[in-house]
């Protein structure tokens, strides 16, 4: 069985008839696939029909005040799509005499399309071997050749790309690109797949090994807390400093750090010293200066610690009892290790 062949039989059989399938013009394809972008079939008709009789070419898009256009897009919602759709619309009526671009590299060139439209539009408008990935793509792929890999990893998306690519029928890519978007949409749906009557069921991986509903395999994205890690790196003119080991639990335990205070966002020297910490800290006269202008962005899985480390100059004190030279001995995170080993080659 060649899988673009079943796929094409099942798609002349049961494709929906949808407007932008009468035509092979790029800029209406360009429309309803935009509109099309999170957003259902039916509720993208009405705004295609009303966008394509004000607009009916791309100058009349590109001529339309951006207040006109957004009114247009209300109700459909992520309106940067409309704002990006208005600016590629003037760029092509401007610079590029109304042509639309008629390659994958040039098409995807234009503001606010990305590889999924730009493959749609090459495709379906100019048959260029393009394969599109998109949920229903994902989706039938992975359940038909059981393949687990996350659909939102990079190495998932690499790997379905490769595949998609492979499937293709080249003699019809556009034809074929639509037919698994919409046996995806249609019949491989994501709940209550039609199995019972499918073309692909005596050769999908998913329905042999019933995996249908463990298919695809989204990885959980975990939400990144930000923190401000201000450290206060001590020096005083017996060159000594101040480390002390983190307790309780966390990846950092038991390794030394320099006095920290933590912000709620990236801080200034004049937000530092009026923080209650540092007056606490450091009621005696110091010097004060910031060693990377820029903070540095240290990333741990769960957090991403935005880091400033402060240059304090101030007079001995009882607690300033680690030895410049002996700071080697101590265990560091590395962060403060990369730190260390910076500061140290300036001085
Ligand atoms: N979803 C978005 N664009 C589509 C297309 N051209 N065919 C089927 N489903 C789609």
């Amino acid at each position: 069985m060649i899988f673009s062949n079943t796929l094409i039989y099942w798609y002349l059989q049961n494709n929906r008839e949808l407007p932008w399938r009468k035509t092979k013009n790029p800029y209406f394809i360009w429309l309803s696939e935009i509109m099309l972008q999170q957003t259902r079939v039916a509720q993208g008709l009405s705004y295609y029909q009303k966008f394509t009789t004000d607009f009916p070419t791309v100058f009349n898009l590109a001529n339309a005040d951006e207040s006109t256009v957004l009114k247009m897009w209300q109700g459909l919602g992520y309106y940067s799509r409309a704002r990006n759709l208005h600016f590629s619309a003037k760029q092509i009526a401007n610079e590029l005499n109304g042509e639309f671009p008629s390659t994958y590299k040039e098409i995807i060139k234009l503001k606010g399309i990305g590889d999924y439209t730009a493959s749609a539009i090459a495709s379906i408008c100019f048959n260029e071997p393009t394969a599109v990935l998109d949920g229903n793509v994902y989706r039938v792929l992975s359940r038909y050749y059981g393949i687990d890999t996350p659909i939102n990893s990079s190495a998932g998306i690499k790997e379905f790309k490769t595949l998609a690519q492979s499937l293709i029928d080249e003699t019809q890519p556009g034809t074929y690109n639509q037919a698994i978007m919409d046996f995806g949409a249609l019949h491989c749906k994501p709940q209550n797949p039609l199995c019972e009557t499918c073309p692909f069921s005596d050769s999908c991986v998913a329905f042999e090994k019933k995996l249908t509903k463990e298919l695809p395999v989204k990885e959980k994205k975990i939400k990144v807390r930000k923190r401000y890690f201000n450290f206060l790196v001590i020096k005083t003119d017996n060159d000594t400093t101040i480390l002390s080991e983190r307790k309780g639990k966390g990846i950092w335990q038991g390794l030394y750090q320099f006095p920290l205070i933590e912000s709620n966002k990236v801080i200034n020297k004049d937000e530092l010293i009026l923080s209650e910490e540092f007056i606490n800290l450091f009621p005696l006269e110091t010097t004060i200066s910031l060693f990377n202008p820029k903070e540095i962005v240290h990333k741990l899985s769960h957090q991403h610690l935005y880091t400033q480390f402060w240059i304090v100059e101030t007079a001995n004190s009882a607690e300033t009892t680690i030895k410049w030279s002996e700071i080697e001995k101590y265990p560091v995170p590395i962060l403060i290790a990369n730190f260390l080993e910076a500061f140290q080659a300036e001085k």
